[in-house]
């Protein structure tokens, strides 16, 4: 008898940029066993080289021009409405260059997922590289976090950590760390997609188990 496979999990992918999260998501996503169907890719830039990859992929992409709205609120809403057209169970964050107004958090709830390049809750924001080794940390990384009202302050998912190298610039510690990323964001939106990872009041459950505060945890 075939093995029972989990039921198909829809996802929407907010970006701006590059896209080579959404490329290790479509790529797991291709897995034969994988529940998880990427709906559509949404950006408020036209020129995201994302939506390139969606479409290549035969990926529903939408545009939506955050300068066209009056405020931040407005096209939050406008942004909800097009990413409810896929009934998504889970919306993907990766690379979303917007801060997000409380009314979006909510809407999204235990559904909302991020990708941070630091070892939150260290360098919340930009330029984390660059901090991590003016800092003078040994070890750096990226975490997979539940979006709350808290700008990158959610509940952790899972950390990858890397050891910071001697004549590491921001550059190359940023390649390394973006390596990481692509083994990490599949993981844990496959978690969800198989109903392994929930959101719970005291914070991120994979399995019915309370994960640590720093999330599930991967040293390479
Ligand atoms: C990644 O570094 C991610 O951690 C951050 O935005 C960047 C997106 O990179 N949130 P890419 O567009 O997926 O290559």
């Amino acid at each position: 008898m075939q093995e029972r496979k989990s039921p198909t999990c829809d996802v929407v992918v907010l970006l701006s940029g590059t896209g080579s999260n959404l490329q290790a998501l479509i790529d797991s996503a291709r897995t034969d066993d994988s529940p998880v169907r990427i709906a559509a890719v949404i950006s408020n830039r036209a020129d995201a080289y994302g939506l390139q990859r969606a479409q290549d992929a035969g990926i529903a992409t939408r545009f939506l021009d955050h300068k066209a709205f009056e405020g931040r609120e407005a096209f939050d809403h406008a942004l909800i409405e097009l990413i409810d057209t896929f009934a998504p169970k889970l919306v993907v964050l990766a690379g979303f260059m917007r801060i997000l107004s409380a009314d979006f958090v909510r809407h999204y709830q235990g559904r909302l997922l991020n990708i941070h390049p630091s070892l939150l809750p260290k360098y919340k924001g930009l330029h984390t590289h660059q901090r991590a080794l003016e800092a003078g940390d040994t070890e750096h990384g990226c975490s997979v976090h539940f979006v709350t009202e808290e700008l990158d302050g959610g509940p952790l998912v899972v950390q990858a950590v890397i050891p910071v190298e001697l004549h590491d610039s921001p550059q190359s510690l940023a390649q390394r760390v973006h390596v990481q990323e692509h083994q990490i964001y599949p993981l844990a939106v496959r978690w969800f997609a198989e109903g392994r990872l929930t959101l719970g009041d005291q914070g991120a459950l994979l399995d019915g188990q309370l994960l640590a505060a720093s999330g599930h945890l991967i040293r390479t």
